[in-house]
């Protein structure tokens, strides 16, 4: 979702605001703006649109100033459009915000300061925040103040005219400051501070920052004595978050799938597994991707434990009949700030259940909600839809389910296989470009292939804009069979297990009614086209079988010119509700 960076040091900061908001870009927006003070007065430039197209209509140019905030703005409150772009500013232009997250109580902060004469611009619910800072000598002071009376999640950075410093201020919405020398650069995100520093500190909520310089000072609206916030070093680097030669994030993140699953194998596991071992029940919550990981999760525990588990989808898990003492929730999120997964971490805690967080940002909140992380060491992934993070979270889930009945090994092997099976690019960008005129998919599988359909149609939905579905293979002629018709792709995800007869059976059935069957098996099903998996044992299927259906997505959307890294509409990380 939006995105915010803040610099003050002793560079122009018009260029390093720029350029952070670009490795921002990935989140997902729709507008962007910046504000710099110089000589007492602040610029501020902002538009609808993308970073270089409003870099190509030259309203970045001619701005001066060693201190000022950016923003790239994923519309809530208000349709994109230049006025509704961040930073907002007060009545007299002396003050700029830009903010993340939502403000609750908006309607009636608007009502107030309307009827004390102050003049809006926008649409948006930020712009209050800026004009309950007007006329304020001391925003340290202000923002202390700001923070009682702001409902709902934030993380804002304020700069004014009169002096030469930065302020932030964090509410439930991720929120860093980069550490370098003589410099600091505030961001929603690690990759936007790469470029200057590995060194950071994870705000906390509560948290109000003054920054000037070079030092920073931290106020906590929840502590009752001081804050410490420690530095913490990220071990992921500037080139990680670059293409390296690739025309997408997305396709250099699939071929980094072998090295995910290496990298995952590192992740200390063991208080995860204690917790799991001792559960009565095991609950799952996660969003998008990171549910389907849920899903596989789901099933093979169940094959291998007979524990109860139960995947839920985050932002409907507060509707069931949840949790209890004895209960392990598993919260699975690559960001670690989606808020439907925070939301559905932080009912199971209060319902008393241990949380186990499956996650990639060590420091996310929800690192920090739960009682053991399993991290998973898959470096930055910059392109808005899940691939390899997707892989490393079902490493460790398989590990997980793994050590509680004592298998070992198999998935360095996996590793191996699935690099094998990148090598066969190639075939896979053939057939997309057979199939990027058509318009609806139908994917299918059964048991713990059922989620690979399911996350092979959100693949290609996402980034083509085509209209796949998945379903369980036997739900089929419960209904979906009536939508087959001539010549529509039927991918049916049919490991060599148990649900292969029943499987090719339900394809058949497809075929029968002039559906275009294509099979995801390492056998050939007749009339069906094959895309050829390598014998793997069936459990692991899911990690193989992925691979292809990810590099058709990508190839169908490349095919039909549009962007795979920054699909329409989507944000890499959904931090509201
Ligand atoms: C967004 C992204 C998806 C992702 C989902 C969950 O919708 O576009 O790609 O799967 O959030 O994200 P998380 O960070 O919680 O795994």
């Amino acid at each position: 979702m939006c995105g915010i960076i803040g610099y003050i040091g002793n560079k122009d900061a018009c260029e390093l605001i720029i350029a952070g908001l670009k490795s921002l870009e990935y989140r997902g927006y729709d507008s962007a703006g910046i504000a710099v003070a110089h000589s007492g007065k602040l610029e501020i430039r902002k538009a609808e649109g993308k970073i270089d197209s409003l870099i190509g209509k030259k309203l970045f140019e001619n701005v001066a100033g060693t201190g000022g905030i950016g923003h790239t703005r994923w519309a809530t409150h208000g349709a994109p459009s230049d006025e509704n772009a961040h930073p907002h500013f007060d009545c007299t232009k002396t003050v700029a915000i830009v903010h993340n997250g939502i403000i609750e109580n908006y309607t009636e902060l608007r009502d107030e300061l309307k009827s004390q004469k102050h003049k809006f611009i926008s649409e948006t619910d930020t712009e209050c925040i800026a004009h309950l800072l007007e006329g304020k000598k001391d925003l340290f002071a202000a923002l202390k103040e700001l923070h009682k009376k702001l409902k709902g999640s934030f993380a804002i950075l304020a700069i004014s005219a009169h002096d030469n410093a930065l302020y932030a201020i964090r509410e439930s919405s991720p929120l860093i400051i980069g550490i370098a020398k003589d410099e600091l650069i505030f961001a929603s995100d690690v990759p936007a501070v790469l470029a200057h520093t590995n060194k950071v500190v994870i705000l906390e909520d509560g948290d109000i920052v003054k920054a000037q310089d070079g030092r920073y000072e931290i106020y906590n609206a929840h502590a009752k004595n001081g804050v410490e916030r420690k530095v913490r070093t990220i071990d992921w680097t500037y080139d990680m978050a670059q293409k390296g030669g690739y025309a997408h994030f997305m396709l250099k993140e699939i071929h980094e799938q072998g090295i995910a699953v290496r990298n995952a194998l590192k992740s200390d596991i063991r208080a995860a597994v204690e917790f799991v071992k001792n559960a009565t029940e095991i609950e799952v919550v996660a969003c998008g991707t990171s549910y389907h990981a849920g899903l596989v999760f789901q099933y093979i525990m169940k094959g291998l434990t007979h524990k109860k588990v139960s995947a839920y989808i985050a932002s409907e898990y507060p509707y069931t009949n949840c949790s209890s003492q004895g209960t392990v929730a598993i919260a699975i999120s690559q960001s670690g700030e989606t808020a439907d997964t925070l939301n559905a971490v932080k009912i199971a805690k209060a319902n008393g259940a241990k949380i186990i967080a499956v996650t990639n940002v060590i420091g996310s909140s929800l690192d920090r909600l739960a009682d053991a992380t399993c991290l998973l060491y898959a470096g930055p992934e910059i392109s808005v839809v899940a691939t390899k993070t997707f892989i490393a979270q079902l490493t460790v889930l398989y590990r997980i389910a793994f050590e509680c009945i004592g298998k070992k090994g198999g998935l360095e092997e996996v590793a191996n296989v699935i690099e094998d099976v990148l090598t066969k690019e190639s075939e896979y960008k053939k057939l997309a470009q057979e199939m990027k005129d058509e318009e609806h998919f139908f994917f299918i599988g059964r048991g713990i292939a059922y989620p690979i359909a399911m996350e092979a149609a959100l693949k290609l939905k996402e980034i083509t804009y085509k209209h796949a579905e998945s379903y369980a293979a036997g739900e089929l002629k419960h209904g979906p069979l009536s939508l087959i018709s001539d010549g529509i792709p039927v991918i049916a995800i049919a490991p060599k297990d148990e649900t292969f007869q029943k499987t090719v059976n339900n394809l058949e059935e497809c075929m029968a009614r002039k559906g275009k069957g294509i099979a995801v098996s390492e056998q050939e099903i007749p009339k069906a086209r094959l895309i050829r998996m390598p014998a793997v044992e069936a459990i692991y299927a899911p990690m193989v079988y992925i691979v292809p259906m990810q590099m058709l997505a990508y190839y169908i959307a490349v095919a039909n010119g549009k962007d795979p890294d920054r699909p329409r509409n989507l944000a890499k990380s959904v931090t509201v509700e």
